[in-house]
């Protein structure tokens, strides 16, 4: 990374009145918890039509269910980490700010981000196959066969999969915030995943300078104003000039 791109972003991000966020996997990766398609990834030697489909939840919920408990459970050993602090920082700094995520494990929250769309839901939530009940349920260890305490149909994780529409609110939030940017800093995502990679490529149709902020090439590092490689909990620090 050039040093003067970072200088460069530094200043668009510092003279921005409206800032929106999106991040994926990658900011939670030095929390410890892995990202999808990396080489540890998730989605390594799986289906993934298996563990997060409607189909696969009807085809065997107790496989699913015990793939999203091991994440559940993950999740109690882990801290933010200094991405989402930095974050969360931004938010207090920037007269308008979102932070729209496509992860399910409420970091940002306990980092003290307030702004947020969750894209894909989150794990945290569980909510019911058959009826309206919904609950959330942080930190608590749920059986291997989660029933709905009204109706007795199976829970579910309160989690989008891939089929299924994201929520109309999160969404058009989503949408809305990505139109107001002046700033739109993409996060420790590879973008593949539609509609939330869409939002990238929408936002400087309304005039915003984005910043991508990665390991690695993506698929829109070439189409962003300033691409920086490296770990998230490092440059955002540096990018918003953290001591
Ligand atoms: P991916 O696993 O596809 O991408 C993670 C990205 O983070 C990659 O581009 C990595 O290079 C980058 N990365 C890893 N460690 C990093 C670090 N320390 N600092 C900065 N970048 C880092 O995860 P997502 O893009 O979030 O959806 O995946 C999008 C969606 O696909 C997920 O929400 C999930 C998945 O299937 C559903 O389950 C619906």
């Amino acid at each position: 990374m050039s040093t003067d791109n970072l200088d460069q972003a530094r200043s668009a991000l510092r003279e921005a009145n409206a800032v929106t966020v999106l991040t994926g996997a990658g900011v939670s990766a030095e929390s410890g918890l892995p990202t999808f398609r990396g080489p540890d990834g998730y989605w390594q030697g799986v289906s993934v039509m298996d563990l997060a489909s409607p189909q696969g939840f009807l085809r065997n919920p107790n496989r699913v269910w015990e793939w999203y408990n091991l994440r559940r459970n993950a999740l109690w050993q882990v801290r933010p980490n200094p991405a989402h602090h930095a974050l969360a920082e931004l938010e207090r700094r920037v007269p308008t700010f979102g932070l729209i995520t496509q992860n399910v494990d409420r970091l940002h929250q306990k980092a003290g981000s307030k702004q947020i769309v969750e894209l894909h839901g989150t794990i945290c939530m569980v909510r019911c196959t058959a009826c309206h009940y919904e609950q959330d349920c942080p930190n608590v260890e749920l059986p291997p066969e989660p029933r709905c305490p009204e109706c007795s149909a199976w829970l579910r994780p309160g989690v989008v999969w891939f089929g299924e529409m994201l929520p109309f609110e999160a969404i058009s939030k989503a949408d809305q915030w990505t139109r107001r940017a002046e700033v739109f800093l993409v996060v420790g995502t590879s973008a593949v995943v539609t509609p939330a990679a869409n939002l990238i490529y929408q936002a400087p149709d309304n005039g915003a300078t984005v910043i991508e902020v990665n390991l690695d090439a993506t698929e829109v590092s070439t189409a962003v104003d300033f691409s920086l490689r490296g770990k998230a909990g490092e440059i955002l620090p540096q990018l918003l000039a953290i001591e």
